[in-house]
């Protein structure tokens, strides 16, 4: 067991007790380099958000439409750091720390991408526009055939109408503080000041808060685990507690 106690807004944090923690980062599961959908499919009318690389769409296995598909834009550069996104989205996943990842594909044409799309025009207009936005300032990423798709699970995430900014960040303190105390504890650092890329949801189970690493495209690793002074631990989770409450405002 270690202990994590850092003050916010005048409270101690409780406890997080220390858990197995893998230490190796395999290629697995490798991509499947067809574009082979199988019975997954991309519902391109409910487009979730777009980012720097990726444009994030409700998904379905089947008629189960409880999982977004991230389409990642990319040149043959950008190949490795993509591969990394997929492997540590799949520990992490299988950790519970982010969404669990179902199928990790690749496609080199739009069109075979289109394929896996329900409504080819919808969100064949979503990239036409991001891409004609962004092309002067990253042609060479635009003009790439390349791109992956990263199923996973979806996080429905809300604020409720009647919580306070404040005790909406109470509830989530302990969570967030967890979540990034696993990840420091494998030698892992997300940019946890980006909004959005932590989620929190409420567990339909437990009915208590938790929160998940959507976003693991950034994540840096670092050779050592506590490579963080607990002066910087504090203030990284102040910034993500304060991310996350300002999304919901
Ligand atoms: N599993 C998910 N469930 C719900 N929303 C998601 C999920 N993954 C991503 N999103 C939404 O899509 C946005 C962009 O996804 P993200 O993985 O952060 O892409 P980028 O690498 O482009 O920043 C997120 O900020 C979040 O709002
Ligand atoms: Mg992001």
């Amino acid at each position: 067991m270690y202990e994590v106690k850092v003050p916010i807004i005048g409270k101690k944090r409780k406890k997080v007790s220390e858990e197995t923690i893998p230490t190796n980062f395999e290629d697995f599961p490798p991509f499947v380099e067809t574009c082979d959908f199988q019975n997954w499919r991309i519902k391109g009318k409910q487009h979730i958000d777009s980012g720097g690389f990726g444009d994030v769409f409700r998904a379905c296995q089947g008629n189960d439409c409880k999982y977004v598909a991230k389409i990642i834009h990319y040149t043959p550069s950008h190949f490795d750091a993509l591969q990394r996104e997929k492997n540590d989205m799949y520990m992490l996943g299988n950790m519970g720390l982010s969404p669990r990842l179902h199928r990790a594909i690749l496609c080199n044409k739009k069109e075979e991408l289109y394929q896996g799309i329900d409504d080819f025009n919808d969100a064949k207009s979503v990239f036409e526009d991001r891409s004609k936005e962004e092309e002067e300032e990253n042609s060479e990423l635009f003009k790439s055939p390349n791109y992956a798709v990263l199923f996973s699970d979806f996080i429905q995430s809300f604020k409720p109408k009647d919580m306070k900014k404040r005790d909406y960040i109470k509830k989530l303190d302990l969570p967030v503080t967890k979540l990034l105390d696993q990840l420091w504890k494998m030698g892992l650092a997300p940019d946890t000041a980006t909004p959005g890329n932590i989620l929190p949801y409420l567990d339909p189970l437990s009915k208590e808060w938790k929160v998940k690493l959507v976003d693991v495209g950034d994540i840096r690793h670092y050779d050592s685990p506590n490579f963080l002074s607990k002066e910087e631990q504090e203030s990284q989770i102040e910034i993500a507690l304060d991310a996350i409450a300002d999304l919901f405002d």
